[in-house]
């Protein structure tokens, strides 16, 4: 039988059997007693992996966005974000709702937090304003299609930041992607942070994971407001072994998804025509924009009946994530399936 061709994100690969087994296999103790060996291996490999001095898992990206600026903001506190950042769009108002932080959104023409965006939205000291204390920036960019913000421009924002007495918190949920089609390594993207999150459940096939690093006096912080959020887990050594394992077997391998990426870019091209900008990748994600939304909707059902599932982002994209879950041949596949 003809398998479906599941493009609609990589949060949807599985597990494989050797994650299974190290879960399976895993060291335990109780992590809110700090005592889980797995999950310090884990918090230790990550933090040195970014050349940091701690690590913290958590269960979500989400929640690590959440500590991320719960460590650096307190009620009124304003942070400063792109309007197409995750935390903005699709974490649910959680860090106005839990923690009474006020986004101040910018819409900035490079696709994600500029230095002249932030500039601009920084304010100064005033009894009738809020505080800027954050400015939050998300690499590789989701929304502008896994697009990789450039490791100068994290070293400048985070220059900018200190010199206006603000922290800069990374969404690095797909911090792995950037690493890998940049050439430049975690550390250097860590170092160009105050706080940066993680995800192991994208890309790297994890059931769940993510990660917040940073200084150990701010992971510290940061392990009181994961209890506070109902994340402070138990056996969590379970999921650190399937992270230890992701890192080891999946994160080598995450460039053949952005081979697949460029392969799948170019069949789009040869099986769509000039009402479809196919949009070039730089990671793992593919935009398709149409010229208007019936075209979007029509494309999306035709791509469903020959087993093709894709997301839309907002009436005229589509967008197609690869991942280590689709065969190998998945655009020649496509273009066998769309011709
Ligand atoms: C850029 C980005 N940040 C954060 C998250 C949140 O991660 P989670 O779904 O684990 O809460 C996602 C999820 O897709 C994401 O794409």
């Amino acid at each position: 039988m003809r398998r479906d061709l599941d493009f609609r994100s990589d949060t949807f690969t599985l597990p494989d059997a050797g994650m299974r087994r190290a879960m399976a296999e895993a060291e335990l103790g109780d992590d809110v007693f700090n005592e889980d060996p797995t999950v310090h291996r884990l918090e230790e490999k990550v933090a040195a992996l970014f050349g940091r001095e701690a690590a913290l898992l958590v269960p979500t990206g989400t929640m690590a966005n959440l500590i991320g600026v719960g460590v650096h903001c307190g009620r009124g506190d304003e942070a400063v974000m792109e309007r197409r950042t995750h935390s903005f769009t699709y974490e649910t108002g959680g860090i106005s709702g839990l923690l009474g932080v006020l986004p101040a959104v910018v819409d900035c023409p490079e696709g994600w937090l500029g230095l002249e965006g932030l500039e601009g939205a920084i304010r100064g000291d005033n009894v009738h304003w809020p505080r800027t204390k954050l400015a939050l920036v998300e690499n590789t960019a989701n929304l502008s299609g896994g697009r990789v913000v450039p490791l100068d421009h994290m070293v400048s924002l985070l220059a900018l930041c200190h010199r206006r007495g603000l922290a800069l918190h990374v969404d690095g949920a797909r911090i792995w992607n950037a690493a890998v089609a940049s050439g430049m390594s975690l550390a250097d993207y860590g170092a160009a942070a105050d706080s940066l999150s993680c995800c192991l459940s994208k890309g790297l096939g994890c059931p769940a994971g993510s990660l917040v690093v940073g200084d150990r006096s701010l992971v510290e912080e940061g392990r009181r407001l994961r209890k506070m959020l109902g994340g402070g887990m138990r056996q969590s050594g379970v999921l650190a072994a399937a992270g230890l394992y992701a890192l080891e077997h999946f994160l080598p391998r995450l460039e053949e998804d952005h081979h697949m990426a460029t392969r799948l870019a170019r069949v789009l091209r040869m099986v769509l025509d000039e009402s479809c900008e196919v949009v070039e990748p730089e990671t793992n994600m593919v935009l398709v924009r149409t010229v208007e939304p019936d075209l979007t909707l029509q494309l999306v059902d035709n791509w469903a009946s020959h087993g093709m599932r894709v997301l839309t982002l907002g009436a005229t994209t589509i967008r197609l994530v690869t991942h280590h879950d689709l065969p190998a041949d998945a655009p020649e596949q496509v273009l066998e399936r769309l011709s």
